[in-house]
């Protein structure tokens, strides 16, 4: 009788298995896979061998060579897992960037944190000072349609004054012309139909916001500014109100030396009307080049709110009366901080805007 190939199987399956385990890199094991599993391997010649043995005792071994061989692929499947995933371990170590020593080698001491621009710092202020006297605080889009941004102003179409505030269209005609908006006015319209629609008169409200116009940027103008808003609905509100207003703005934000007067001027939406000044705040009054010797720097718009917005809204003039005013916030940090160029404001130079924080 001949002696089955198979006798030793027991001790051959455990020394594959030890030099598996034995295997340090992935790189060892894809080496070592062919003498383990593959044409050469122990496994494939007893596997020959069996041919030589009498068909029952055939089945038998053929059984047990066939569960050895898928212990011994089991055990380099799950040594290749490992390895693998212990090549890709190292590798990530050793591709860490560690940005604490970039940190510490390459950056400047002391680090600098920062902070808001001088335009932002500027709206806040002004927004604290017009809620220290009883305003509240509104906002409204930048993007208007024709309607909101003219036409409810009393600023029909082909009307003259547009011109005054030319502006980026986003869209010409139907079903409606929509523009970047060139004032913050058009807030004035979207809080009054608010307003009127829920019952919620008076109003005394803020709006600050970004503009846009198409100017010619220079020193004094800038193609995307800012405006902050004012209005006032109440009954029984007069221009007297409006200056009393303008005048305390003026000495709480620029300080008790400045003042502000107000020169008639023309505003389709308010009637009367005024342009308002500030004391130049080079000069003081004195007469400059920036203030072109008057003594005195524009600021903005502001009057009466005229009995045509009021009723494009839907509110009764004779129970209401209001004004509003608008002016640059961009123009209030260059009258501030004395700046020669507006243009700094967007130039993005940390010089400039770092003497700000
Ligand atoms: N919207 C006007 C401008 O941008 C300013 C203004 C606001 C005038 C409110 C009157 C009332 O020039």
């Amino acid at each position: 009788m001949t002696t089955s190939p198979l006798e030793q199987l027991t001790e051959q399956t455990a020394e594959l298995l030890a030099s598996i385990e034995a295997l340090a890199t992935i790189e060892a094991l894809r080496e070592a896979e062919a003498s383990l599993t593959g044409k050469r391997s122990i496994l494939s010649t007893l596997q020959k061998s069996l041919g030589a043995l009498e068909p029952d005792a055939r089945k038998a071994a053929g059984a047990e060579l066939q569960e050895a061989r898928r212990v011994v692929e089991s055990a380099l499947e799950a040594r290749r897992v490992l390895l693998l995933r212990d090549a890709r371990r190292a590798s990530l170590e050793a591709d860490r960037l560690d940005l604490g020593d970039v940190i510490v080698s390459d950056v400047h001491w002391p680090l600098s944190i920062g902070h808001p621009g001088l335009v932002a710092l500027t709206q806040r202020e002004l927004e604290d000072v017009f809620v220290g006297m009883g305003f509240s605080v509104a906002d409204g889009p930048e993007v208007e349609s024709d309607w909101f941004n003219f036409e409810a102003l009393n600023i029909p179409p082909g009307h003259p004054a547009r011109g005054l505030w030319d502006t980026f269209y986003v869209e010409l005609g139907e079903p409606e012309t929509v523009v970047l908006r060139t004032h913050t006015s058009p807030t004035q319209i979207h809080l009054m139909e608010h307003a009127v629609s829920t019952n919620t008169l008076p109003i005394h409200s803020v709006m600050p916001g970004r503009c846009y116009r198409r100017d010619t940027p220079d020193a004094r103008h800038l193609v995307g500014f800012h405006q902050i808003e004012g209005l006032v609905v109440d009954r029984g509100i007069s221009f007297g109100d409006l200056a009393g207003v303008i005048e305390t703005f003026t000495r709480a934000y620029f300080g008790p030396d400045i003042a502000s007067r107000l020169r008639p001027g023309y505003f389709p939406f308010t009637e009367p009307s005024a342009e308002f000044e500030v004391t130049c705040t080079i000069c003081h009054g004195d007469g400059c080049r920036t203030c072109s010797d008057t003594g005195w720097i524009e600021l903005g718009g502001c009057g009466v709110l005229d009995p045509a917005v009021l009723e494009a809204v839907g509110i009764d003039g004779d129970e209401w009366s209001g004004f509003a005013f608008g002016f640059g916030v961009d123009r209030c940090a260059q009258m501030r901080h004395q700046l020669g160029d507006m243009r700094a404001l967007i130039e993005n130079d940390t010089r400039f805007l770092g003497q700000f924080s």
